[in-house]
């Protein structure tokens, strides 16, 4: 069973985080045992919280994401995981650029797990300032994922 799922986006303070708090929140009121985790495929932002203003449209729907701090990945995730979910198409070429021989976890992209939607990528918050259309998308495919994880 997949049950280690980590989260890639550029720079590990909006999106990826906001998926790891969602989901994390998901998994544990149905009390689905989950290591969930994020990273960036970037290293400029490695050691800090999640962005603020992302932060504050989180805590509005409930999700803490405080504690949380950024950290690039790295090939050994590959082994760790069992899947690996990136936000977008520029996310997913970057870890298949790094991708280690023999690293056994599934790539897919977020957006997968949202076909309703017809979105093809979550769009970085950071740019377009929208937070909260971020966290509907990211809420609708963490439901999605856990749909199928849990089937
Ligand atoms: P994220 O958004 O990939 O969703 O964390 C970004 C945040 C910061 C930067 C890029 C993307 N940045 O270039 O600083």
């Amino acid at each position: 069973m997949t049950h280690r799922i980590l989260f890639v986006c550029l720079g590990n303070i909006c999106r990826s985080p906001s998926a790891e708090g969602v989901l994390r929140a998901m998994a544990e009121a149905r009390a689905l045992p989950l290591e969930i985790d994020s990273a960036g495929t970037g290293d400029w932002h490695v050691g800090e919280a999640p962005y603020g203003p992302m932060q504050r449209a989180a805590k509005a729907r409930g999700y803490d994401l405080s504690g949380l701090r950024a950290r690039q990945v790295t090939p050994e995730d590959f082994h760790h995981f069992d899947l690996i979910v990136a936000m977008d198409g520029s996310n997913m070429a970057n870890l298949e650029a790094i991708r280690p021989a023999g690293g056994k976890a599934r790539l897919a992209l977020f957006t997968d797990y949202a076909p309703q939607t017809g979105a093809t990528e979550v769009p970085d918050p950071y740019f377009t300032r929208d937070f909260d259309g971020a966290l509907d998308l990211v809420e609708i495919a963490a439901e999605g994922l856990l749909g199928q994880l849990s089937r």
